[in-house]
């Protein structure tokens, strides 16, 4: 794995976010985003954003784990808010970018590859009280500023960069995405309109950085589940085709060849959810052109013929309260989603198909013939310490089997992954279940409401990921 033709080595590093893990939530100027406001919904229930794993306060610490452990690459995102309060201010947060810059300065001392996502789930908040988010084009200028600003400053140290973290799962959820709607077809159909505002974004920075900064790479990261057929039936074979086309599929398609598909369109058309196309949007999608795609992977579904039609409630879909079964069943899809039920699931209902992993890189490479970076692969866990130790033997399985197949896929199919950032080097905030599903190499010691002392405790996975990785 260490000869591949994108970079130098095979990038092993990890992965998080910025308002999983930093906390300091309104600390040295940073402003609200809708993550904030979304975790705020549930701070009654669960740990929210307001100190997270506080990395804002351990980050050195935590570098050193990281550089301890042999981390190639160390994927983290820039939380916009923190250097545009607003997301449009005139002036940039001195206070954000320094924080940034230290981080980036320590990571390149420690010969480690920062991997920067501009925006994982964290919109500034003023841009929904003002714009209603996405659903204004005002937002593809405030985001587009945002990354110049960025850009500018830490050009030169920052060779990899990613531009949104799962647009295609925030088309399915308002609230992340920032748009508030009186109804549920109605905020479908402005996301709709998010949906697209955000892909002219991603071009317009794309194209930004290539201008900026020569050699550096760039890419979206998208959601990329395995949806398999429920049943041979031709029927359910066409659903299934058809959730991969909406979940995910078609996020690809649009990225990589600048435009809509058609059986994309023809779905909008139907359900009158069609964006305003201006004049120049075609070609500005089609111009911007990604180096790679970050693939985020961690289940096999299954999906069969609609037999029902899923209601949901607005109130639930704004607190982000409603399943992901709910979300696309109220989505104007020809398909429903269900258990693969030849795997087993945990308490969280995320199930364990390491095989389907391959399956889905296979299918990557058939269809895009371009490199791809693994930013998320991980598993969900109660973790305990047991006398100082956590014992994650479950975690060491999932990280040895996945990545058993993603050595498959590289070797025998000839899938072009040039690294492997497992979900997640700390211990995060889940964005929808709080600090009891701990994903993390790192442990850190903290309930969802008592803070304790935030100490970090390397789990077993940690030294094996740091031994394995030692390896190839
Ligand atoms: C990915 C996100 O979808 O899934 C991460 O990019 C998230 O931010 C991860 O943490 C796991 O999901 P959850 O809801 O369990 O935190």
């Amino acid at each position: 794995m260490r000869n591949n033709s994108f970079f130098r080595e095979f990038l092993w590093g990890a992965s998080t976010s910025a308002f999983q893990v930093e906390g300091a939530y309104d600390e040295k100027g940073k402003g609200l985003t809708t993550a904030d406001i979304r975790s705020f919904k549930k701070s009654d229930i669960m740990a929210d954003t307001k100190v997270a794993m506080d990395f804002y306060h351990h980050w050195e610490e935590d570098l050193k784990l990281l550089k301890e452990m042999g981390a190639k690459a160390y994927r983290f995102s820039i939380s916009w808010a923190r250097i545009l309060p607003n997301g449009d201010d005139e002036k940039p947060n001195e206070e954000g970018l320094v924080f940034y810059e230290n981080i980036i300065n320590r990571l390149m001392e420690y010969k480690i590859e920062p991997i920067v996502t501009l925006y994982h789930f964290d919109l500034p908040y003023a841009l929904v009280k003002k714009h209603n988010g996405w659903a204004s084009r005002s937002c593809i200028d405030a985001f587009v500023r945002y990354a110049n600003i960025v850009f500018e400053r830490y050009k030169g140290k920052v060779k990899f960069w990613l531009t949104i973290n799962e647009q295609n799962i925030l088309a399915v959820n308002p609230s992340m995405m920032g748009i508030e709607a009186e109804t549920v077809q109605e905020s479908f159909k402005l996301c709709a309109t998010g949906y697209y505002h955000m892909f002219l974004a991603n071009a317009k920075v794309i194209n930004l950085c290539h201008e900026k900064i020569p050699g550096a790479k760039i890419g979206p990261a998208v959601s990329y589940p395995t949806i398999f057929s429920m049943t041979p039936k031709s029927s359910d074979q066409i659903a299934a085709d058809n959730a991969q086309k909406y979940m995910a599929q078609s996020a690809l398609d649009i990225y990589i060849h600048g435009a809509y598909p058609e059986y994309y369109l023809t779905m909008l058309r139907k359900n009158h959810m069609e964006p305003h196309f201006l004049e120049g949007d075609q070609e500005l999608l089609k111009s911007a052109k990604p180096d790679y795609i970050g693939l985020n992977w961690y289940v096999s579904m299954a999906g069969r013929a609609p037999e029902k039609k899923v209601e949901t409630e607005l109130k639930n879909v704004d607190k982000g309260q409603a399943s992901y079964e709910e979300m696309t069943g109220a989505m104007p899809f020809e398909f429903e989603m269900c258990d693969n039920p030849y795997t087993p699931y945990n308490e969280w209902h995320w199930n364990y198909d390491p095989v389907a992993f391959r399956f889905a890189l296979r299918k990557f490479e058939d269809m895009y013939h371009m490199p791809c970076l693994i930013t998320e692969n991980g598993c969900g866990h109660r973790d305990e310490i047991e006398e100082g130790s956590v014992h994650d033997t479950y975690r060491i399985e999932y990280l040895k089997q996945h990545i058993e197949q993603m050595k498959l896929a590289i070797e025998e199919d000839g899938v072009q992954v040039f690294g492997y950032c497992p979900w997640s080097f700390l211990d995060v905030l889940s964005s929808s279940d709080g600090v009891a599903k701990r994903y993390g190499l790192v442990y850190v010691d903290r309930d969802e409401f008592d803070l304790k002392h935030l100490k970090r405790i390397p789990k077993d996975s940690y030294y094996w990921y740091r031994d394995r990785i030692a390896v190839d």
